[in-house]
Formats: C-alpha cells, structure tokens, sequence
C-alpha cells in the first residue's frame, strides 16, 4: 500500500482547514495520507493533532516529515476509531477513500459499494468522538450521493453547510462542514 499523493481532494479539504481557527483545539486528521491536512491544521494553530491512518507507511512517511514538531502531534496505527479509545476532539478532517470499487483492494481510494463503505462507517461512529461545538470537515463526491448524506446527518441534528466544491470532469466534490 502505497501513501497517497495529494490531489484536487486534498487540496479543497486543505483550503478549508486553513480557515479554520484551530487556536487550543484538539484535532484528529483521519487518514492522514502524506499529512497535508495535519499540516494545515498545525499552521491554523491547532493545539494537538491526532495523526491516524490505517496504513502503517503512511504514518512513517509522516512522522520522518513531523520530527522537528514532537509534542504537537500524535501517531497512531488505527482503523477509523477503533484504536483511539474514548478520545474526544473539537475538530476533525477526513479526506476517505470514496471512490465506487466491487472491493476494497487500494484503502487510499476505494471506498467499496457507491464509494460509501468507509464514508458509512465514520458517519456511524463519529459522534461519540466530538467535544461539545465540534466542527467536522468531512470531503464527499458525487459519485457517493452527496445529497444521502447531507440528509442522513440532518436527520441526526448536526447543522450541514456545503463550504466548498469542485466539478471534475466525471464528478463532483463537496466539502461538508458539520456542527452538532
Ligand atoms: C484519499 S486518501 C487522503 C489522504 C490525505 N488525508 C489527503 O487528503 O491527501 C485516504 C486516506 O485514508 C486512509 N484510510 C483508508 N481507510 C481507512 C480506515 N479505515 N481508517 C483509517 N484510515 C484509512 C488511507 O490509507 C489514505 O491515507
């Protein structure tokens, strides 16, 4: 399994992270890839960033990058949330595999019937993650039926605000940012 190269997914989540005002809050980057979202969390003042992927090279490529900044952020080997016990966060990012596979052969990319697979199984286990006025800024195509989501979540009482896009010449992508 190789660590994933930022693309034009990366680089829209990216840009809304840096708007954020991370200043004292703990924050988990969730598939953390080659790290840029991290990155951008530590330089909008993040206080802690929980650094967490299922694939073990992607936490050494990252931590080789991260070795002048130990303290701020913390590694862990994790299947979603499965590894990060009770911890609770006031802000989370995730940029997860979404694109429709019959398998989850490539975890970087393939997110399993309609690419919902990973995206389905945060969206059942995020909550008793959250501090209280949690952001969560979640990235979502098109091709995962963005509108579900957006549903599903209002359904559950979080507040769902669409704070960036993108057409692609065969999808959309959306950023979702959720308030409970
Ligand atoms: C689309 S890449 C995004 C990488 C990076 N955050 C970025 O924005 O460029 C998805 C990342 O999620 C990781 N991932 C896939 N399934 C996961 C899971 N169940 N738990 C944790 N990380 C997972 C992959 O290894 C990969 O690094």
């Amino acid at each position: 399994m190789q660590v994933y190269v930022p693309q034009e997914d990366s680089f829209l989540l990216e840009e809304e992270i840096k708007k954020e005002d991370l200043n004292g809050k703990k924050c988990l980057d969730l598939g953390i890839g080659s790290g840029i979202q991290a990155k951008a969390m530590f330089f909008s003042n993040a206080q802690k960033v929980f650094c967490v992927d299922i694939n073990p090279k992607a936490l050494l490529f990252v931590q080789k990058k991260l070795v002048n900044f130990y303290g701020k952020f913390v590694l862990i080997e994790s299947d979603l949330f499965s590894s990060l016990g009770k911890e609770k966060f006031d802000f989370i990012a995730f940029n997860p595999p979404y694109l429709p596979s019959k398998e989850i052969k490539w975890k970087d990319l393939d997110g399993g019937k309609k690419g919902r697979e990973i995206i389905d199984k945060f969206l059942s286990q995020f909550k008793k993650h959250l501090n209280a006025n949690a952001i969560v800024l979640l990235l979502i195509s098109s091709l995962n039926n963005d509108k579900e989501i957006i549903s599903f979540l209002e359904k559950k009482g979080f507040v769902v605000e669409v704070v960036a896009s993108k057409k692609l010449f065969f999808e959309e992508l959306f950023v979702l940012r959720i308030k409970s």
